[in-house]
């Protein structure tokens, strides 16, 4: 039988029941692989991720090693939220890595996205190696590979990783999530205890608000962006909206007029998008109440130094892509 063959026999994971059953599974086959050594895990605080943390903490506990490398591109609240849920919650052994300076610094003045992303994605490579160097007697690696990973690798996840594991780490890989579908994979998280919204959290690019920063990233600009962003989920979390597939903000490396308090007022745009889309080839557009719209604006325009203006992105795609660059 190919392991990364998902069974005919295998029923869908749909109830806490049959996730606690594969929890149970899965803990006793872990423990069989992994022995008493020590495993390796790069945890983003993104859904696959989150939940292989988890079950490997209720596997094995403190052989688990997470690393949670912040690459200063992460949403807001969204490192904390890893260090509060696996290092505190969970009392996980967690390394938390802020890379912020490293990551800015390498990626001050580059503005081609493909460039950017190479950057983001060698990065976080190297960062993950030095750790893997300094902690002893490493034998195995887990990913959170889930099945459309596998049937689909040529698909969006694979062809856009750059979060992707150096290859040449000889390491023994720890797979427990390779069969599940996506909704599966939140039924157990949930199952896990992991909270709500980490779960159900939206997609989020590997190279994170680095590719939302559009063209160079400046420090001033990317922290305007965050706080923007923050402000659109909030909203949408308060109006019904948070079962949009993916939104957020995308802030363009130029300035428009404006005035502020009488005074000639310089600022960015932060452009709104907001999709929807079952497999991210194709997306449509949520249509946002006016009401909505104006008080994003009203918030974004008050709250958020350096941002003048707010608009809103009406394009499905094709023709335009979910991200801007
Ligand atoms: P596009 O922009 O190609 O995006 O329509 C489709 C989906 O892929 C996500 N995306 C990325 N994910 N690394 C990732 O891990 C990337 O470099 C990347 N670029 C786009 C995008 O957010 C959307 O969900």
């Amino acid at each position: 039988m190919n392991p990364n063959v998902r069974p005919d026999s295998m029923e869908r994971i749909s109830t806490p029941e049959l996730a606690n059953a594969f929890i149970a599974e899965q803990i006793a086959a872990i423990r069989e692989q992994v022995g008493d050594k020590k495993v390796l895990l790069a945890l983003s605080g993104g859904v696959d991720s989150s939940v292989v943390a988890a079950l490997l903490i209720k596997a094995i506990g403190k052989q688990l090693v997470c690393v949670h490398v912040n690459h200063g591109l992460m949403r807001k609240g969204e490192s904390e939220d890893v260090i509060r849920v696996f290092g505190e919650q969970m009392d996980a052994n967690l390394v938390y890595i802020d890379a912020t300076d490293r990551y800015l610094d390498l990626l001050a003045g580059v503005s081609e996205p493909e460039r950017k992303r190479k950057i983001i994605g060698e990065e976080f490579i190297k960062i993950f190696d030095e750790e893997a160097a300094k902690q002893e007697g490493i034998s195995f690696l887990a990913q959170g590979t889930i099945y459309p990973d596998i049937l689909e690798s040529k698909g969006v996840k694979a062809h856009h990783n750059v979060g992707g594991l150096p290859e040449e780490m000889d390491m023994e890989l720890v797979e427990p999530l390779k069969l599940l579908f996506k909704d599966e994979v939140r039924v157990v998280g949930e199952a896990l205890g992991l909270p709500h919204s980490m779960v159900y959290r939206q997609p989020f690019p590997g190279p994170g608000l680095g590719v939302r920063c559009l063209g160079a990233i400046t420090r001033d600009r990317l922290n305007a962006l965050r706080e923007a962003d923050a402000i659109l989920r909030e909203e949408f979390d308060n109006n019904g909206l948070n079962h949009v597939w993916q939104y957020f903000i995308a802030v363009p490396d130029f300035k428009s007029v404006g005035v502020k308090d009488g005074k000639r007022y310089e600022g960015w745009p932060a452009i709104i998008r907001a999709v929807n889309t079952v497999d991210a080839m194709t997306a449509t557009i949520e249509e946002i109440p006016y009401a909505v719209l104006h008080r994003i604006t009203d918030r974004i325009t008050h709250e958020v130094p350096g941002i003048n203006r707010v608009c809103l992105d009406l394009t499905p795609k094709p023709i335009g892509t979910i991200e801007w660059e």
